[in-house]
C-alpha cells in the first residue's frame, strides 16, 4: 500500500545543542499546536516536531482509526505507524535534527507505542502518557537499551494499569529500558506527570 508520509506539522528549532529533539504527538481531538507548551516546559531548548494526526473521527484528528473506545482498526494502526515513521525519518533530513524522543499523550502515546513495537529503529526513546499496546508485534521488537518512560494514572478508565503494564512487558521483552510510573489520577495529565517527564528527559 502506498502512503503519503506528509503531515501538517509545526517545527520549532532547538536552542540547547545537548537536548534530543522531541516528537510531540497529541491526543484525540488535538492538533499540532497542543503539546508545544508542554514540550517547552519539560525540555527547554529542545527542537520540537509536532505533526497533526491525519485520521478524522468526526471533527477530531487522531493518529489511527478506532472502531469504538479502546477497539482499534489494527490494519490502520500498522499503516499509520509506518507512515509516521517515514515522516519522522524525512523530517530529520529536512530540519537537520537527530532521531527524536517521542512524547505522546493518549492516542498520541498509542501511536508512539505502535512505532516502538513495529518500527523500533524510528525513535531514540519515548515518554508515553496514558498508553497501552495498540498492536501485537509479530516478534519482540529490537529495542535494546532504548529508554522509555510510561506514565499511567491509577484511576484511568481508558488506559488502565493492567493494559499499560502489558505494553511495558512487550517493550521490556524487546530489551527497552522501560520505567513505568503510576501516578494518582485519571486519564488527564497531572503536575506529577510533568515533573516525572521533565526529570526523565533531563537524564536522556
Ligand atoms: C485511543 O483511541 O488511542 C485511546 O483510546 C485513547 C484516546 O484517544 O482516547
Amino acid at each position: 500500500m502506498t502512503t503519503d508520509p506528509g503531515f501538517i506539522h509545526r517545527f520549532v528549532p532547538g536552542t540547547a545543542p545537548g537536548r534530543a529533539p522531541l516528537l510531540l504527538l497529541h491526543g484525540t481531538g488535538g492538533d499540532e499546536n497542543d503539546l508545544l507548551p508542554l514540550g517547552r516546559e519539560v525540555a527547554p531548548g529542545a527542537a520540537l516536531l509536532s505533526p497533526r494526526g491525519k485520521v478524522m473521527e468526526g471533527p477530531m484528528p487522531r493518529f489511527f482509526r478506532r472502531l469504538a473506545e479502546g477497539v482499534f482498526d489494527t490494519q490502520d494502526v500498522i499503516r499509520r505507524a509506518a507512515e509516521l515513521a517515514a515522516f519522522v525519518e524525512a523530517a530529520q533530513g529536512t530540519y537537520g535534527i537527530g532521531k527524536p524522543i517521542a512524547v505522546g499523550f493518549s492516542n498520541g502515546a498509542n501511536i508512539a507505542a505502535a512505532m516502538l513495537l513495529l518500527h523500533p529503529q524510528a525513535l531514540a526513546g519515548a515518554v508515553l502518557l496514558r498508553a497501552l499496546a495498540p498492536v501485537d508485534p509479530p516478534s519482540p521488537p529490537a529495542l535494546e537499551g532504548v529508554p522509555v518512560l510510561v506514565l499511567t494514572g491509577n484511576a484511568d478508565p481508558i488506559n488502565p494499569v493492567p493494559k499499560a503494564q502489558r505494553l511495558v512487558d512487550l517493550l521490556a521483552a524487546g530489551g527497552a529500558d522501560v520505567e513505568h510510573v503510576v501516578v494518582a489520577g485519571g486519564h488527564g495529565l497531572t503536575q506529577k506527570d510533568v515533573e516525572h517527564m521533565a526529570a526523565w528527559l533531563a537524564r536522556h
